[in-house]
């Protein structure tokens, strides 16, 4: 089975007092046994959040640069946060999306550039409300995964963390139900499946989207549902902790 994964993104958010916070919290709660917890904090906190956090919590990033080097001012290659010893790194969030242009051949070249430095992406997929509305849900979130899956050997595709995020949910306080997510994960999990019945099996699907303590347990209870990948909670340690033991 999959063990469930509950990541924070702090998103462009945090301090050098926040992460202190988290880790004097993490390193005296005892974690839930068999969930792997992550935060992936802004590029600056990377090095004091490995260095104080609980070896049991992964650190993550947000976003790579697809190139390995080079006169790039201001962007941050996988290499350097592998350096760090940096685990994961979100691919293709929807901010990273609409804010910042990423199509889906940015989002792949960004996949390869973490795979090629031994980092795990977590590739995020969603549709906006319009997408939604038309019924077009599947077939855009089915695109976003295929865009990428389609291009990759297929031990590259056993490497990943997929979340499902919808885009009209995050932020918002609008979370989908239950039953929304779990009928968007399982139609991911049968893509998966026409790939490679293992891959389906194995790859954790995460759901965010406007997760709280207050509709985490119903959400990670549905079957295609791995983990959350919690923004606004995961600020509070109290809520991220509460979400932690809700998988
Ligand atoms: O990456 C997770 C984020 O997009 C969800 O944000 O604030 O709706 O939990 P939030």
């Amino acid at each position: 089975m999959r063990a469930p994964l509950i990541a924070g993104n702090w998103k462009m958010n945090g301090s050098l007092e926040l992460v202190a916070t988290f880790a004097e919290e993490l390193s005296r709660t005892a974690l839930p046994g068999g969930v792997e917890v992550a935060l992936m904090v802004p590029f600056p906190y990377l090095e004091v959040a490995r260095s104080r956090l609980p070896e049991t919590v992964g650190v993550g990033a947000q976003t790579l640069s697809d190139q390995p080097s080079g006169a790039f001012t201001g962007e941050v290659s996988g290499g350097m946060l592998a350096d760090l010893g940096v685990q994961m790194v979100l691919v293709g969030h929807s901010e990273r999306r609409t804010l910042y242009r990423e199509d889906d051949a940015a989002v792949l070249a960004r996949v390869r550039a973490a795979l090629g430095v031994g980092l795990v992406p977590v590739l995020c997929l969603g549709e906006t409300l319009e997408e939604r509305d038309a019924e077009r849900t599947e077939a855009v979130v089915l695109g976003q995964l295929e865009a990428v899956l389609d291009a990759l050997t297929a031990d590259e595709r056993q490497r990943l963390v997929l979340a499902y995020e919808p885009v009209w949910a995050i932020g918002t306080g609008r979370t989908a139900t239950p039953d929304q997510a779990q009928q968007v994960h399982a139609a991911i999990r049968a893509r998966l499946a026409s790939y490679d019945a293992q891959l389906a099996e194995t790859t954790k699907v995460l759901y965010g989207g406007s997760m709280k303590p207050s509709n985490a347990v119903e959400l990670l209870a549905q079957p295609d549902i791995d983990g959350g990948l919690i923004g606004g909670a995961s600020l509070q340690v109290d809520d991220f902790l509460a979400i932690c033991h809700s998988a």
